[in-house]
């Protein structure tokens, strides 16, 4: 591939993983990129590297506009390793002159990489160096994605360098959001939300707002992961705001296990209650023919969160708990719920699933449906009467 310039003088000079499927837990079914940039001026920046295993592919992609040694600075705007996996090596062979990082990011890369020698100089939110011709302007932007997370801002180009923020984790050989499809680009964005910002909901908000009152020009975004939003940014920050604000929608997912078809029947007549009362959009999940972080994509903007499980050794079935520990980790709020579920015996799942929800601060409609053993049409009854209940409550909730 080749380093593409991005502004005059600026490049993208990073690597593709087309084959990555698993990014700690969260599933990348279309791979992802490490986008890391060069700015050349008077002084020459590297903002960000990639991660260890793609060091050529950054290598090659620089010794196309400069050779490596004559770099001057690095910036680390985030320490994590997809970011920052080859950055001994790279530093090894640069011998920048600086290597700028937030307070928390020479924490973090003392931490990671026990290397007291490194020309490490900490910046602050609303720090800036003088490059020549441009200004790089650092806000800190913590827990998006870790504590040491920051932005570099270069104002004469309108351009933000956004790190995790604002990225999808999609392989492409483009690299920029006019030349995909939009939707797959804006449903990747989605996933990425969901399960990497998500529990940071009020940060980004806040973030959001103090952009907006820095009066910050934005004429291009450019993240850590994936397309470079340079035809409409403005469509991923108003994303991020639909987003972090958590607003419900009329829209319930059903995410459930069964062992042997009873739960599944209860999953579908809860489903049909709900139809019957006008709610359209419904997502039906079975937990282990889902990926969590596709189940987490759903729950995103849903206003009703319901769950079944069949009891399995006085407990819900083992990818529930999956499910349920990710989706508890990453904080959904606003929503309305219910569960339910078959047994044989003992019948601890709804227990255990109600527990699940009321930690989540969801708001349970009802006590939840237990049918013992096999379904028929008369006990499915009380599943359709929960689909309805919750589709009244989730009309009289979405949109608050
Ligand atoms: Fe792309 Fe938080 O690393």
């Amino acid at each position: 591939m080749k380093a593409v310039e991005i502004k005059p003088d600026i490049f993208w000079v990073g690597a593709v993983d087309w084959n990555n499927r698993d990014f700690h837990g969260y599933s990348i079914k279309k791979g992802t990129t490490y986008n890391a940039y060069l700015v050349r001026d008077e002084k020459t920046v590297l903002f960000d590297t990639v991660r260890q295993g793609f060091k050529g592919d950054l290598l090659h992609h620089l010794r196309q506009l400069i050779e490596p040694e004559k770099i001057d600075y690095i910036v680390v705007n985030h320490v994590e390793l997809d970011h920052s996996g080859c950055l001994p090596e790279l530093i090894e062979l640069i011998k920048p002159e600086k290597i700028f990082c937030s307070p928390m990011g020479k924490k973090v890369l003392l931490e990671h990489f026990h290397r007291p020698d490194w020309p490490l100089e900490v910046v602050k939110t609303g720090d800036q160096i003088e490059l020549g011709r441009r200004t790089v302007r650092f806000i800190e932007t913590r827990m998006l994605h870790w504590p040491d997370s920051m932005f570099s801002y270069i104002p004469e180009e309108k351009l933000l360098i956004s790190s995790d923020a604002f990225g999808q984790h999609w392989a492409t050989s483009q690299r920029f959001d006019d030349e995909v499809d939009q939707a797959e680009l804006l449903a990747h964005s989605a996933k990425y939300y969901a399960n990497i910002l998500l529990l940071y909901s009020p940060l980004v908000e806040k973030l959001l707002a103090q952009v907006q009152a820095d009066g910050l020009e934005i004429e291009m975004i450019a993240p850590d992961h994936g397309l470079i939003w340079r035809r409409n940014p403005s469509a991923i920050l108003e994303a991020y705001q639909r987003w972090s604000s958590q607003q419900a929608r009329s829209k319930a997912v059903i995410i459930y296990d069964s062992m042997w078809h009873s739960t599944e029947k209860m999953a579908k007549a809860v489903l049909s209650g709900l139809q019957d009362e006008g709610i359209k959009e419904i997502s039906l999940l079975h937990a282990r023919k889902n990926h969590r972080s596709d189940i987490m994509t759903e729950v995103l903007e849903a206003g009703a969160v319901i769950l079944g499980s069949a009891t399995l050794n006085n407990n819900i079935m083992p990818a529930m708990a999956d499910v349920l520990t990710y989706m508890k980790g990453l904080r959904p709020k606003n929503k309305i719920g219910a569960a339910f579920g078959s047994f044989g015996w003992s019948g601890e799942a709804v227990k255990h699933l109600n527990g699940y929800l009321e930690e989540m601060g969801v708001e349970l409609v009802g006590e939840g449906v237990r049918i013992k053993n096999v379904p028929t049409h008369e006990t499915l009854a009380d599943c359709v009467e929960l689909g309805h209940s919750i589709a009244r409550a989730l009309n009289g909730t979405a949109g608050r």
